[in-house]
Formats: structure tokens, C-alpha cells, sequence
């Protein structure tokens, strides 16, 4: 049953989420409630004793910091730094698993761009009900190139983020919950969790950080007024210089900055930000006509508000003009690849022998990596999606900048693309096409993700695993061998460049076995030495041993 007549002609205050900066992050995920409806009480998850959602974290590229997260839930979750280029033990991925009562520190080197970022559960198959209860927070980078830009940054004054998501909600009694299955698409807009939300945003240059946080549904947004914005960032990080739009398509998982000015606004006037969302094709998530069922909503192809904003009196030192340029980014080109690869998606025909969505006509497997990529190579990308529906396509470790979207709707790259992104959208019968550098980060056991961002199509299975592995191990032989004191233990000795860490792999069968990472070491001169002391390799009657080249935790 549909929560009807909760259309208040009435705003609420946006909600800005608190902000937690430093090195250390202290998260704490919760089950608590909330009252989206007067006199209704609504089951949500939040991080820190939020009623939904989470706090911001600001982190400086930079910095190496920590985070404690703690599960205060009932059920295991995982929790994913979405655009993080970390190793893949701290990704937070569905293997990096939190069980409840327990708290897991994962700790790395922020190297990502000044940019927009998220955080999210990742459980395999429970992706949807924990984002849809309300898991999740934005993660703010700031770096000393953009620090130098005179961009507006008073967090939640003059540079405001808006997370847009949806939800369902059945009612019983005192209760209104969310429906977290069979719902692709919510009923009701929530921007920050807010219905119906109101901001007052001063007369001056203001920008809008913005995550599409939605299970399907992609908005096309824009102003009551048509007027042309800018847009500043992509999901990694600026572009190179303002690009003025005044509608742009945000799917499920991007994030965009735009530059929102305000300087020629009365006080005291209003605008609305709007997702114009009616007559879009079958194609587009939210385009779909019906008003419910599993792939219908009353927010489909029509156009809503998101955020109602009344202009307010300048600050002092306000933002009044936009930079003109804003950096230089060197993405790849086609002669820095070296490897193309086509990743396919296929399936999702109901009735058919194959419904489901997934890649490569493979189901999803945590013990399968489906794809080996060589460290430090550029590789070209290609998602081909012959399935039955559009997706939004991620993939964790990397930033890549799109070079070709051929097919389908609204084919071509758009010009507020233009930047480094994690996210892609891929309508149906459509090819897109990136370049990225898989740098930084190889194991030879623990895999990064690629998967449809709609949480429902990753649940189900639309997702695989790559691994990123180090190859260059020819010029690493090892120069000793030796079996030494009381319990026999194994030294080895290895030729090193100072400073650089290695991995020491293990291996049943040299030709046959898979290697096992082991251990690391960091070379302090021209030669490294590593000592085995595990009693059962120690025990065993063979083994083989290799150094592999250089692995960079943190
Ligand atoms: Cu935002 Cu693999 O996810
Ligand atoms: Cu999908």
C-alpha cells in the first residue's frame, strides 16, 4: 500500500550531513529509525547515530588515514570506499566482510584528486537492503591544486552536497518502512534524506557536489528556470574548465560538481532543481510509464523536484565569478594501450532462458576472477551491453576517462564527461568505451570488482572480479637459499632497489600450483632478506618460492 496524500505542499529543511575530518574516522554503522511521515516511524541504517545516511569525511590527498569501522548491526556488512584508489584488501569490497559486533580498520595513502566520493555496504546479495535502509555517506577529497582555485568551499554554506535517492514505503499501522526488495524505483524523492527539501543558498557563486545514490533511476537534472549552469567535476576529480550545460544525465553511482550562480538572483526569490525525467525513453532508468510494480514508480517519466531553493544575502568574501580554467588533466590515449578488452552484459530477458543479468554469460562467483590485468598497463575497455536493460557500470582501483559510447540512446560522450570517472553509463544495445592505468596496487589473491552500480543487477549476480598482478618478476631472482637454526628455517636473499617493497610468493608446483602471497619486505639497501618461519610450509617436503615487484601499500 502506497503512503498517498504525503505530497505536503510544505518544505523541510534540507538536511546537511555533520562532516568528520582528521586522519583517524571513527564509523559506526547502526540500525535507528525515522520519521520521513508524521506519526510514522520508518526502519533505517545510518553511520554514526544518524537517522539515515551518514557524515561527510573530508581527507587531504596526502594522508595516510585510518578508519575504525564498526558494525553495530545484527548482520554482516562491508563497507566500500567508492572511487578509492587502494589496495584491494582495503577496498571494502564483498571480501573485505565486517560481521556484526566487530570492527574492521582498514588504512591507506589517499591518492585520488580532489573530488566527490562515497561510502557504501557491499555484502554480496545485500547490497540493496542495506543502501535502500539507508548505509551510505559521502567522502570529500581536497588536494592543494584545487585548494589554489578560488572555487567555492564552506562545506554546506556555499558548497552544498546533495545525495538524491528514492524510496518505496509500505504502511502498517505507526509504521511506514521501506520496501528494500522488488523495488527498483522509490515513490518518494529524498535529497539527503530529506522529503520535500528546502535550502537557502546565497546570492553568490555556490556549488553543488551531487551523487546519484539511487537503486535504478537516472536524473536528467536542471533548473526551474533553464538556466545554464557549469560543470566542474566528474567522479575523479575537476575538468579542466567549466563547462556550461543546462541539463546533465547523472546515473546511478556518479557524482558531478557543478557551479550554480546566483549572483544576478533577487533575495528573497526561489528556483527549483529538478529532474526533468518525463519523455524519456523506455531505455532510461526512470523513463519506464508505470506508476508501480517492480519496475514502475510514481516518480517514473515525469519531472520532480529535488531541491527547492530560496536565495538568501551574500556571505562575506563571496564567490562571485568562475575560474577559467581549472587544471590540466592528462588522460590516455590509444597509444598508450596496450591491451583491449570487452567486457559484455548480457542476460536479463525474464522468460527467457537466461533473466538474469550478468556479465559474459557467467554468474557471479566470489572464488572466480574473471579477468587478470598487468600492473602498470593501459588497457581499453569496452562494455558491450546486449542485455535486456541499461546499466550504470563501475570498477573499483582505477579513474578512467571515456573516449566512445556508440548505439543506443543518446550515444556519444557528452562534453561534462570529460573528466576522470569510476562510472559509466551503458544504455541497451550501446558499446562504451574507456582507457586506465592499472597502477599501484597487484596481488596475486585479492581481486577488485567491476559491476552494474543499480544495486539490484549487482545483487543478482552482475558483477565480476579482476586482479591486478605484477609480472615483473624476471629480474628478481633469488641469490640464496638456505636452511638455518633450531627449527630449520628458510632465509632468502634477493637483489633490491632501496626503499621498494616486495611481495614474497609461495607455491605447492612451480609450473601448476597457484602462488600464494606470503609475506613483504622492505629493502633497505642493495639486497633483502626473508626469513620463512610459517611451521606448515616449513613442514613441507617441496615448495617453491618468488619475489614479485613492488607492491605499494600505503
Ligand atoms: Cu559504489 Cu563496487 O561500488
Ligand atoms: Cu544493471
Amino acid at each position: 500500500m502506497l503512503l498517498n496524500g504525503a505530497t505536503a505542499q510544505t518544505y523541510n529543511p534540507l538536511w546537511v550531513p555533520p562532516t568528520l575530518t582528521g586522519t583517524t574516522f571513527s564509523l559506526s554503522l547502526n540500525q535507528t529509525n525515522k520519521q520521513f511521515f508524521a506519526g510514522k516511524t520508518t526502519l533505517t541504517y545510518a553511520y554514526n547515530n544518524n537517522d539515515f545516511w551518514g557524515p561527510t569525511l573530508i581527507m587531504n590527498k596526502g594522508d595516510k588515514v585510518q578508519i575504525n569501522l564498526t558494525n553495530t548491526l545484527v548482520d554482516t556488512t562491508t563497507t566500500h570506499w567508492h572511487g578509492f584508489h587502494i589496495p584491494a584488501i582495503m577496498d571494502g569490497g564483498p571480501h573485505q566482510t565486517v560481521p556484526a559486533g566487530t570492527t574492521w580498520s582498514p588504512s591507506f595513502t589517499i591518492l585520488n584528486n580532489a573530488a566527490t566520493y562515497w561510502y557504501h555496504p557491499h555484502l554480496h546479495e545485500f547490497t540493496q537492503q542495506q543502501l535502500t535502509r539507508g548505509a551510505g555517506g559521502l567522502i570529500i577529497i581536497r588536494d592543494a591544486e584545487e585548494a589554489a582555485l578560488a572555487l567555492p568551499r564552506t562545506y554546506g554554506v556555499d558548497d552544498l552536497p546533495l545525495v538524491l535517492t528514492s524510496r518505496r514505503f509500505t504502511t502498517n499501522g505507526a509504521n511506514a518502512n521501506f520496501v528494500v526488495t522488488n523495488s527498483a524505483y522509490g515513490d518518494y524523492l529524498l535529497a539527503n534524506g530529506t522529503l520535500n527539501a528546502q535550502v537557502s543558498l546565497p546570492k553568490q557563486v555556490v556549488r553543488l557536489r551531487i551523487l546519484n545514490a539511487e537503486i535504478e533511476r537516472s536524473y536528467n537534472l536542471g533548473f526551474s528556470d533553464n538556466r545554464t549552469f557549469h560543470v566542474i567535476g566528474t567522479d575523479g576529480g575537476l575538468v579542466e574548465a567549466p563547462i556550461a550545460v543546462t541539463r546533465v544525465v547523472l546515473a546511478v553511482g556518479e557524482r558531478v560538481e557543478l557551479l550554480l550562480d546566483l549572483t544576478a538572483d533577487t533575495v528573497g526569490a526561489t528556483l527549483d532543481f529538478k529532474a526533468y525525467n518525463s519523455g524519456q525513453a523506455r531505455d532510461f532508468p526512470g523513463g519506464e510509464p508505470a506508476t508501480s510494480g517492480p519496475f514502475g514508480s510514481l516518480l517514473n517519466n515525469t519531472t520532480f523536484n529535488l531541491l527547492h531553493i530560496n536565495v538568501s544575502a551574500a556571505t562575506a568574501n563571496p564567490i562571485t565569478t568562475r575560474p577559467a580554467v581549472l587544471k590540466t588533466n592528462s588522460f590516455w590515449t590509444a597509444n598508450d594501450v596496450t591491451r583491449n578488452r570487452t567486457v559484455t552484459i548480457t542476460g536479463g530477458f525474464p522468460g527467457s532462458a537466461t533473466p538474469l543479468f550478468t556479465f559474459d554469460n557467467t554468474s557471479f562467483s566470489l572464488g572466480v576472477f574473471n579477468q587478470t590485468v598487468n600492473l602498470n598497463e593501459v588497457e581499453k575497455w569496452t562494455i558491450s551491453n546486449t542485455s535486456g536493460f541499461s546499466h550504470s557500470f563501475h570498477i573499483h582501483d582505477i579513474q578512467f576517462n571515456l573516449i566512445s559510447r556508440t548505439g543506443g540512446l543518446n550515444a556519444g560522450v557528452k562534453n561534462y564527461e570529460a573528466g576522470w570517472k569510476d562510472t559509466l553509463f551503458v544504455a541497451q544495445n550501446q558499446s562504451v568505451s574507456f582507457l586506465a592505468k592499472f597502477d599501484t596496487f597487484a596481488s596475486y589473491s585479492n581481486p577488485f570488482m567491476y559491476h552494474c552500480h543499480f544495486a539490484n543487477h549487482e545483487d543478482e549476480g552482475l558483477m565480476g572480479q579482476f586482479l591486478v598482478v605484477n609480472n615483473a618478476v624476471e629480474d628478481l631472482a633469488i641469490s640464496s637459499f638456505t636452511r638455518t637454526g633450531t627449527n630449520n628455517q628458510i632465509v632468502l636473499q634477493f637483489k633490491a632497489t632501496p626503499g621498494t617493497t616486495y611481495t614474497l610468493q609461495f607455491s605447492n608446483d612451480a609450473t601448476t600450483g597457484s602462488w600464494v602471497d606470503i609475506g613483504s619486505v622492505t629493502s633497505d639497501g642493495t639486497a633483502v632478506t626473508f626469513t620463512e618461519t610459517d611451521p606448515t610450509r616449513l613442514a613441507k617436503a617441496r615448495g617453491f618460492y618468488r619475489v614479485a615487484l613492488p607492491k605499494i601499500w600505503y
